[in-house]
């Protein structure tokens, strides 16, 4: 289980969803809302671009072997970064700016929970904030495969169905244990229009 006592980060969201879910996409629409609309807001994603990301994207890309529960070490490590670093999330809230990730602690259990224990996965994150909002887009896994095949490009370590089926199921817990714990999640149909989810994301966070 998580923990009771979770900081709560204000101005602080996050996008989940499977591979092909479209998470990406809704980040850079977002963020082009919020220049046209002069809202001071900051999107980025995990893993992150500091030297603990690029070594993950190596592993996910199958050029390095790691273990499971380094890989799961590897991404705590680069989201502790992404928080505290000079260049963190909390720097960015604590100047005013609003921060919009694709991807956070809850990828970490979906699909770090696969091969480590589920509490193992839970113990290194135990310390991360909930972010204000969690946006999670629903898509049935056939859906986000199709999406996936459409891009043409080489496949992750976790990108076959199988996997992402577990993955989702993995979601499923992650997102029940946290909204047990005050979590708000706002659970978004990916199947609707670009258009709208960004309308709907952009104005939960403007809200
Ligand atoms: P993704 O977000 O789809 O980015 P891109 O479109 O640039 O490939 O890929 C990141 C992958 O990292 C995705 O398969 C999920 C995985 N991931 C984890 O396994 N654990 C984590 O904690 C995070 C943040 C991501």
């Amino acid at each position: 289980m998580l923990t009771n006592k979770r900081e709560v980060l204000k101005g602080f969201f996050v996008l989940e969803g499977i591979d092909g879910s479209g998470t990406t996409t809704q980040l850079h629409r977002l963020e082009a809302r919020s220049v046209s609309e002069g809202v001071a807001f900051r999107a980025d994603c995990e893993p992150t671009s500091h030297p603990a990301g690029v070594l993950i994207r190596t592993i996910l890309r199958g050029d390095i072997e790691a273990q499971p529960g380094t890989i799961a070490r590897l991404f705590a490590a680069d989201r502790h970064q992404h928080l505290e670093g000079p260049l963190g999330i909390r720097r960015s809230l604590n100047a005013g700016t609003k921060v919009l990730s694709d991807r956070y602690f809850f990828s970490s259990l979906a699909y770090q929970g696969l091969d480590c224990s589920w509490e193992e996965v839970s113990n290194l994150n135990v310390g991360f904030p909930f972010p204000e909002t969690l946006f999670f887009l629903d898509l049935e896994v056939g859906e986000a495969q199709a999406r996936i095949n459409s891009r043409g490009q080489a496949r992750e370590i976790y990108e076959e169905a199988p996997i992402q089926e577990r993955v989702r199921l993995g979601y499923q817990r992650a997102i029940s244990e946290a909204q047990a714990q005050g979590l708000e999640v706002m659970r978004l149909d990916a199947r609707q229009s670009v258009k709208e989810l960004t309308d709907s994301i952009w104005s939960r966070i403007c809200r």
